[in-house]
């Protein structure tokens, strides 16, 4: 065996702690041989408890602390490793359990770091003891960071014009490093004690309520938290800021504020009235308290992502928290609930119980996702939040019908990756299969199983199969004779749940839905009363008669738990389809059939032979003899059949004709969301002709729903999320009407000096038909400087990105870099929003190819708003000229050592734009020609 020496003083160190090739091992920044060589931690020391001491000077936007971590040691070793990044450590010493009693002070430590890895490993001179506590202390220091992540500044500007500074954290998933030395790995869990050093203008924040506050000489206060419950890093928070903040008690007692800077304390009402209802909500669902006295939810004027959920200290981007209720839409207020509902929901389903590693983040992040639909419905029933949960699922299945997506859970080693496993897969996805699920099982038996899941990891970690044993086990002692899906029958695995007579594996059956990429494509033939079914992966870009299809499909089987309505009966038919093929036989003669209903299914559906036509003249002889959920998923499938090529454009534009007639307005949007897609790309792509027809038959087609649009807020939520999206269209489309009315408001509105209030739902139509001119845009970038209201100046900024002027786009852009007027956190949504505009386009494109080393010392790679910015500004290309600049600046990135996911993503979806136009081009200029 190879005998390993880290340096003179140590002879020798257990061997599976090491690299097993010296030649491989890592050198630390002093040159000494670093004792670790793995990403991931040694496991063979524990933490404990961590005592924090943090003193942040917002002046000199640095901060000095202390740590005193401690720990058991599982295994006797020589080094202690822990995670740190961009620290300076200016101190490291040891202290057995002896040391402590005898108040014998620390010895000290000599201190290895291996940037790479983000680690340090702390050397001592005495092999540490299995099973003995130690404790490890270390003063370190570093700079607020500059961009979103670890312990960084904010800044906002008050009414008065003042520029004021606080200091706030954001870990997940790797940047507790960044702020104190730590294992920052989620499965090891432990308490914290934190105190904090702050001036008397300040307060400061943390995740526990504040026992005291301690005056030091010179007048500095220090406040000293309650020790947290165990809990993983990533959800350790800290805020030393100015804010004020209103405040009401949960029913189970539990004291809720929400915090906001001084001037923008109004805006903080909706938020308390909603989160104080959600809690409540959860508390009852998962008959589980809410385990901290507090939960405070604050909005910091700088955040990368919409929100995070550290435990009982929840961080939100402004526009995520605050409800102006004159300048906030019906969709803003519809975002700040869910986004509110998600985090909450993350206080079980994240912080009470967490994934044991990130390959695994949908059990946090599809579950919040997911219980947002749950919440929603139960606190907000008029939010009608349900009828969207479809689009939570539609969004994804874009991305999972691509063969570069990914299973949802999926291998993450490095910083990089763990960041790429935050996106739709994970989240919606994740979401996705849950609903599926819980349609399968019953609310009531998926709810005992989650809340069985909840209770039995309190405080630990689960993994996957976790979920499932709990869900097909979810008798806890107490409830062992309760019906459902609950019992112990012996001859049964535990696994297995009775369902339609037959054993389903619920953990293979779930297996085929987490560990498999791709969504399913279910394929019905009616013969007679018989229908046969087939199942195979379905890929949008790829056809059946393209030679790659065969390869791409070969071992992909769902255990797919289908459902199907007919004309002879309301009864919802249940059929779990494990084989490639199957055959159901009816028990009537019936006129058709439909699959997957109320779209719970995380599958599509395609109807061979007659099936479409009998569909089409369904809906257009009555609609409504179909549930609303089921119209709306009959045009989403027919679309993207289309993109796999197995349904006709013009089939698919036909089922879209007895929209006219829709009275359910998720399914009017859903059809006018895709004929708006249409008409964009070929109006991206100057094909001037079919953008003329196409404008043509929108405005004249819907002429009707267009016209009966009132200008005011009123109605119900989906009322008012058709005017928005049919006013915008319209105006987009240029229809006189619309543009008068909005012209008309606008120059009120600007004759009012800004006092004007115009109905929060046209106020984005409004002010980007008053961006058109040179004298509306700049009063618009005006209001934008002066407006205390994050939802009012999206709406502005959206506007603005409109303007037809290079000139004016690129002042954009400029101000987006610069970070003062339009914040750095703005500058993703920026780009996306300028490359959308077809005068934007290019120039969008030729800035981030441009200057992409300054967009990366804005945002980390792997982060969301780099990838926001890598595929808004390329994925609606559609020709290969564009593919090749793609493909070449991936490839000079990734020279660069640059290398995302998504890349291949995008290469993948602009091929795809490239063929489906080729082919449905001329499909589409027939199709306009006939019909208008
Ligand atoms: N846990 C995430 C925050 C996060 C995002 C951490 C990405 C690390 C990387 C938080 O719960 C979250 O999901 N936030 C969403 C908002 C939510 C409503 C979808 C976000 O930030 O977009
Ligand atoms: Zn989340």
């Amino acid at each position: 065996m190879p005998h390993i020496c880290i340096c003179s003083q140590f002879t020798s160190s257990p061997i599976d702690q090491f690299n097993k090739d010296p030649k491989a091992s890592p050198i630390a920044t002093n040159g000494e041989i670093f004792p670790w060589h793995e990403l991931r931690l040694p496991t063979v020391i524990i933490p404990l408890h961590y005592d924090l001491l943090i003193h942040p000077n917002l002046t000199s936007l640095d901060f000095v602390a202390s740590e005193k971590i401690e720990v058991l040691v599982r295994d006797a070793t020589q080094f202690i490793v822990l995670h740190s990044k961009d620290l300076e450590i200016l101190n490291a010493s040891l202290q057995s359990e002896e040391d402590v009693r005898y108040r014998k002070p620390g010895e000290s430590l000599t201190v290895l770091s291996y940037p790479a890895h983000q680690q340090i490993a702390l050397l001592v001179p005495e092999k540490l003891r299995a099973d003995l506590r130690y404790s490890v202390a270390i003063d370190f220091q570093a700079k607020l960071a500059d961009g979103f992540e670890g312990f960084y500044k904010s800044t906002y500007r008050t009414l008065g014009g003042e520029t004021r500074t606080i200091a706030v954290t954001d870990f997940e998933p790797t940047e507790a490093r960044m702020a104190f030395p730590c294992f920052d790995e989620p499965l090891f869990k432990a308490n914290f004690s934190i105190k904090i050093r702050r001036e008397s203008r300040h307060i400061a924040l943390s995740n526990m309520p504040k026992v005291k506050t301690i005056e030091l000489e010179g007048g500095l206060l220090e406040d000293h938290f309650e020790t947290t419950v165990k809990m993983s890093t990533y959800l350790v928070a800290y805020i030393v800021c100015d804010f004020t903040s209103v405040s009401g008690t949960a029913s189970s007692g539990v004291k809720v504020s929400i915090y906001a800077s001084p001037d923008k304390w109004s805006q903080t009402h909706y938020a308390l009235e909603a989160s104080l209802k959600l809690l409540d909500c959860y508390e009852n669902y998962f008959d589980i308290h809410y385990p901290l006295p507090k939960l405070d939810l604050v909005a910091i004027p700088d955040f990368a992502s919409g929100a995070m959920e550290n435990w009982g200290l929840v961080t939100y981007r402004e526009t995520s928290l605050l409800f102006d209720p004159k300048k906030s839409s019906i969709s803003d207020k519809l975002w700040v609930t869910k986004v509110i509902a998600h985090e909450l929901a993350h206080q079980w389903f994240g912080n009470l119980v967490t994934m044991e590693w990130w390959n695994d983040i949908w059990l946090n992040e599809g579950f919040a996702t997911y219980m947002e639909l749950i919440s929603l419905n139960i606190t907000y029933p008029e939010l009608q939040f349900d009828d969207d949960f479809s689009n939570t699922c539609f969004e994804v299945i874009k991305r999972d019908s691509l063969n570069s997506s990914h299973p949802i859970s999926n291998q993450a080693k490095t910083a990089i990756q763990i960041k790429e496993m935050f996106d739709a897969v994970s989240y919606n996805k994740g979401a996705c299969i849950l609903n599926m699920l819980k349609d399968f099982l019953s609310e009531d038996t998926f709810r005992k199983g989650i809340i069985h899941y909840l209770k039995k990891f309190s405080y630990r970690n689960a993994k996957n199969d976790d979920l499932w044993h709990s869900l097909s086990n979810n008798c806890l002692e107490s409830d062992s004779a309760s019906g459902g899906f609950c019992y112990s029958d012996s001859k049964k695995t535990s696994n297995t749940l009775v369902f339609l007579r037959k054993n389903v594996e619920l953990k293979e059956m779930m297996a085929t839905w987490t560990l498999q990429k791709g969504i399913p494509l279910v394929v019905v033939k009616r013969e007679g009363r018989s229908l046969r079914l087939q199942q195979e992966r379905f890929l949008s870009g790829v056809s059946k008669e393209d030679p790659e299809w065969g390869t791409l499909q070969e071992r992909y089987l769902w255990h797919i738990p289908v459902t199907y309505s007919t004309s002879s009966s309301h009864a919802i038919h249940r059929h779990i389809l494990k084989l490639k093929t199957d055959t159901l036989d009816l028990s009537e003669k019936t006129d058709w059939v439909k699959f997957n209903v109320d779209s719970n299914g995380y599958y599509i559906v395609h109807y061979e032979g007659q099936g479409w036509d009998e569909l089409i003249t369904l809906l257009n002889r009555n609609h409504t003899l179909l549930r609303p959920k089921d119209r709306l998923g009959l045009i989403h499938d027919a679309f993207q059949l289309v993109s796999a090529g197995r349904l006709t454009l013009d089939k698919a534009l036909d089922l879209t004709r007895y929209l006219q007639r829709e009275t359910s307005i998720p399914a009017l949007l859903k059809g006018l969301e895709y004929l708006e897609l249409l008409y964009r790309m070929v109006e991206r792509r100057n094909i001037s002709d079919v953008t003329e027809n196409l404008k043509h038959y929108l405005l004249q087609y819907f002429k009707p729903v267009i016209d009966t649009q009132s200008w005011v807020d009123k109605g119900s939520v989906w009322d008012r999320m058709l005017r928005s999206t049919v006013l915008k269209l319209a105006c987009y489309l240029n229809h006189a009407p619309c543009i008068q009315k909005a012209t008309e408001l606008f120059s009120q509105w600007m004759e009012s000096s800004g006092k004007l209030n115009i109905p929060t739902d046209v106020l984005k139509v409004v002010y980007s038909v008053g961006a058109q001119t040179t004298a509306g845009w700049n009063y618009l970038l005006e209001q934008y400087e002066l407006s205390l209201s994050g939802a009012e100046k999206n709406k502005i900024l959206y506007a603005l990105s409109t303007s037809k002027h290079q000139e004016k786009l690129m002042k954009l852009i400029e101000l987006g870099m610069e970070g003062k007027v339009i914040k750095t956190q703005d500058l993703a949504a920026l780009l996306f929003a300028i490359a959308r505009n077809p005068e934007g386009q290019q120039l969008a494109w030729n800035f981030v190819k441009e200057n992409w080393t300054h967009l990366l010392k804005k945002f980390d790679l792997g982060s969301f708003p780099i990838r926001m910015i890598v595929s808004g500004t390329t994925s609606h290309f559609s020709s290969k000229d564009e593919l090749q600049e793609v493909e070449l600046f991936f490839e000079s990135l990734k020279a660069q050592g640059s290398h995302l996911d998504i890349f291949q993503i995008i290469l993948e979806t602009i091929s795809k734009n490239i063929k489906w136009l080729e082919k449905n081009l001329p499909t589409l200029r027939k199709w306009l020609l006939i019909t208008t």
